[in-house]
């Protein structure tokens, strides 16, 4: 089974609607404003899909938010049965603040083959690798980088990695220092982070570090049509995440995840850019319409590219 291709044109919409609806956001130094405005926008538009939609990953959970909470259902309710991973505003600093890199993120995968994450961090690390073996999330940094190195024929100090700027990181940030490899370390967003080393045009080799676990199970189903390596361990390391964990269904808490049990099957990704980012530029208003870039896969007709659209601001 395999998701129809008019699904690529209307998950495209939404994600291009919640991207235009927070963009008027943009700079207000209001993140919970901007959020809700690409959250409500785009669980709008979901709701006038021909499909049985449920959120399985989303703006938390029932009791703490009431839009696009993990389990709500969304569409028609006549149409095939779909899981739904959100991210209406990632990035909600980089909005607020008038910054490069926010994005409205949707990824779409057919029943039950989209993990339900619950809002917890997340240990990653990716790279365009074919297999397991080369890197891993339980290798020091060190033999990551020379079994790279090794497998892009270069030396580490031609390498690039790609990592969250917090002071968690600091002590493998010293370690690829003392590598010589080469640092984009970047403030948030680290959805679009993981994705830079999907396309060498990013020069990113490896992506690595903590970071939220609902963006690592969005940025692996990306990652999934660009047929490159994740992995991801959720981090609980309270009693409150613990019960939630296990609430979701998860009863080994220190489980190493592959791509292939993040999402499996037929899937649909898009990121839109609401400001100017690596990947996708930023929304640009022209009199009456607007123009947006999205990144679009879809892992069955192998779509991968970059959709620039102008549309009618009052379509
Ligand atoms: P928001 O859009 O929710 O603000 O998330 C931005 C982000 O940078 C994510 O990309 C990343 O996964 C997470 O925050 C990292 O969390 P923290 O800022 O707590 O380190």
């Amino acid at each position: 089974m395999s998701l129809d291709k008019k699904f690529e044109d209307l998950f495209l919409n939404v994600s291009i609607k919640a991207a235009l609806s927070s963009y008027h956001f943009v700079g207000k130094k209001d993140k919970i404003a901007a959020d809700k405005s690409a959250v409500d926008a785009m669980r709008n538009k979901l709701n006038e899909i021909e499909m049985r939609g449920k959120v399985v990953i989303g703006e938390g959970e029932l009791d703490e938010a009431p839009m696009l909470y993990i389990g709500e259902t969304l569409g028609t309710m006549s149409g095939p049965e779909l899981d739904i991973a959100v991210d209406p505003l990632e990035g909600t600093n980089f909005a607020a603040n008038n910054q490069p890199g926010a994005l409205s993120v949707i990824a779409v995968a057919e029943k039950s083959n989209l993990f339900s994450a619950p809002e917890t961090y997340m240990n990653k690390i990716s790279a365009n690798v074919p297999s397991e073996g080369i890197i891993d999330l339980d290798y020091s940094v060190k033999k990551n980088i020379s079994n790279l190195a090794d497998y892009k024929n270069k030396q580490p100090n031609e390498l690039s990695a790609c990592i969250l700027d917090r002071p968690r990181h600091k002590k493998i940030i010293e370690e690829l220092r003392n590598l010589k490899v080469n640092l984009k370390l970047i403030s948030d967003g680290d959805v679009s982070g993981a994705l830079l080393v999907s396309d060498k045009k990013y020069n990113i080799d490896i992506f690595m570090g903590i970071g939220g676990g609902p963006e690592g199970v969005l940025a692996a189903s990306a990652l999934d049509a660009f047929d490159c390596f994740f992995q991801g361990r959720f981090i609980f390391d309270n009693e409150n995440d613990v019960n939630r964990a296990k609430k979701m269904g998860i009863d080994d808490l220190n489980k190493k995840y592959l791509l292939n049990e993040i999402i499996t099957g037929d899937s649909i990704f898009c990121a839109t850019g609401i400001t100017n980012g690596d990947i996708v530029s930023g929304i640009k208003i022209e009199e009456n319409k607007y123009i947006s870039e999205t990144l679009i896969t879809h892992k069955s007709t192998n779509l991968k590219k970059i959709i620039k659209s102008k549309n009618e601001i009052n379509e």
